[in-house]
């Protein structure tokens, strides 16, 4: 019985669109095993048969290595909530990929696993972290995932919107447009950068004009009923930023970690004033 342990994902903290990603303290539990056929067990409303996610991973990499795929059987341990940007199905894919790999005897070297992960996703910055933990920069060219984790000092916490509706990936790439301003490239690009230096050198106070996003949220905040209230909130509260977590909906927001009236307030808020939203507090996951 192989036993994988995955983190949620937080996906593009503001300017990094399918690039910067963080591994949280949150977690989904996968038990694996060799079976004759697809068994499925889990308290949570996952499909239970060859279109389970996990399943699906696990029998494409069997495929890949050339090994006959009979059945799984998964015991399945959600805390990671489905559709709402904390890349529930990243943690699938990782465990999918990581489990099988170990069940077959690690055919695959950690980055061809992690290619072979990526692939599947599509974009790699909820898997990359979801298998290798931290901060986590990612590049993908032909196939081939360059990426470089680094762990962050403990002084940063991250406090989550999390919406009671699910946007789908595919809904949220779909609101993008195919072309952007140059003037829109720089404004991303310098600010990715920026946020990759304050995080890597502990300079939280640039995140706030590091956070700053022209490619994706102006596209993808009209999807999310009540995400302009609760950016307008965590601004007036003192974030140190904030954004759409991956394509949404949850929206994220960077706080110092002594701060602790920022969640507090923000408990109080949502349960006035937005009782669909609710509050969850993340650290990251090194
Ligand atoms: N970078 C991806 C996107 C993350 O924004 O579409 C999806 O979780």
């Amino acid at each position: 019985m192989i036993r994988v342990k995955v983190p949620a994902t937080s996906a593009n903290v503001g300017p990094g669109f399918d690039s910067l990603g963080i591994a949280l303290d949150l977690y989904n539990f996968v038990e694996m095993q060799e079976c004759e056929r697809i068994v499925v067990e889990s308290d949570a409303a996952v499909p239970t048969d060859e279109n389970n996610l996990i399943v699906k991973t696990a029998q494409k990499l069997y495929e890949h290595c050339g090994r006959r795929f009979t059945g799984i059987h998964i015991r399945q341990e959600n805390h990671v909530p489905m559709t709402r940007g904390l890349g529930s199905s990243s943690t699938c894919i990782a465990a999918g990929v990581l489990g099988a790999n170990r069940l077959l005897g690690d055919p695959l070297s950690p980055q061809e696993a992690l290619d072979f992960a990526v692939a599947l996703e599509g974009h790699p910055d909820n898997v990359a972290p979801a298998i290798l933990g931290g901060f986590v920069v990612s590049a993908l060219e032909d196939g081939h995932v360059s990426c470089c984790k680094a762990a962050l000092p403990d002084t940063l916490s991250f406090v989550g919107f999390i919406p009671d509706f699910m946007l789908s990936t595919a809904k949220a790439r779909a609101a993008l447009p195919k072309q952007i301003a140059h003037r829109d490239a720089v404004y991303n690009l310098s600010r990715a950068a920026l946020m990759t230096a304050a995080l890597l050198t502990g300079r939280h106070e640039l995140i706030r004009t590091a956070i700053g996003d022209a490619l994706h949220q102006p596209y993808r905040l009209p999807l999310i009923a009540g995400g302009e209230e609760v950016f307008r909130l965590s601004r007036e509260l003192g974030a140190l930023g904030t954004y759409i977590s991956g394509a949404g909906p949850t929206i994220m927001s960077m706080v110092d970690k002594r701060d602790e009236s920022f969640y507090n307030s923000a408990v109080d808020y949502i349960d006035k004033n937005l009782p669909n939203y609710r509050v969850l507090r993340f650290h990251v996951d090194n």
